[in-house]
């Protein structure tokens, strides 16, 4: 009975300790990626555009933060992108250039 009892003690810590480590270590990479599939919609699946909207795919991180950081801006004239990123914070336009430019490398 008391060795029942510190085994499903001993289960449950195991289950719970993982589940939070994964819940860290998991945080950062799911937003960029939650955040990456409102792009895609326009830019493509993996960044590859389609017809007249520009590839992501290849570019250098820095070409898109500051492609980003213009839209916002307004120095860099827009059709869509400038009321997009409108809404991104500095963090989430850098950890989206991140991930974009570490497509297919
Ligand atoms: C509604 C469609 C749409 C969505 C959604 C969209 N884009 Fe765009 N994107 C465009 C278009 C169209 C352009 C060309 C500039 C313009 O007219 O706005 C562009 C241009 C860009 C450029 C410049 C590329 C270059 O080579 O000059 C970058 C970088 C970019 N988008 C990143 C993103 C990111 C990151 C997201 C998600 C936060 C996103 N876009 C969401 C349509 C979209």
């Amino acid at each position: 009975m008391k060795r029942n009892t510190f085994m499903q003690l001993m289960a449950f810590s195991a289950v719970t300790s993982l589940f939070l480590t994964n819940a860290v270590m998991a945080e950062a990479p799911d937003k960029a990626r939650i955040m990456a599939d409102a792009c895609q919609t326009c830019h493509g699946p993996n960044g590859v555009g389609s017809g007249k909207i520009p590839e992501l795919k290849g570019l250098e991180k820095s070409d898109i933060t500051e492609s980003l950081l213009g839209f916002r801006s307004g120095d860099e004239k827009s059709t869509i992108m400038g009321r997009y990123v409108k809404a991104l914070s500095d963090d989430e336009i850098n950890m989206l250039a991140e991930y974009f430019a570490g497509l297919d490398k």
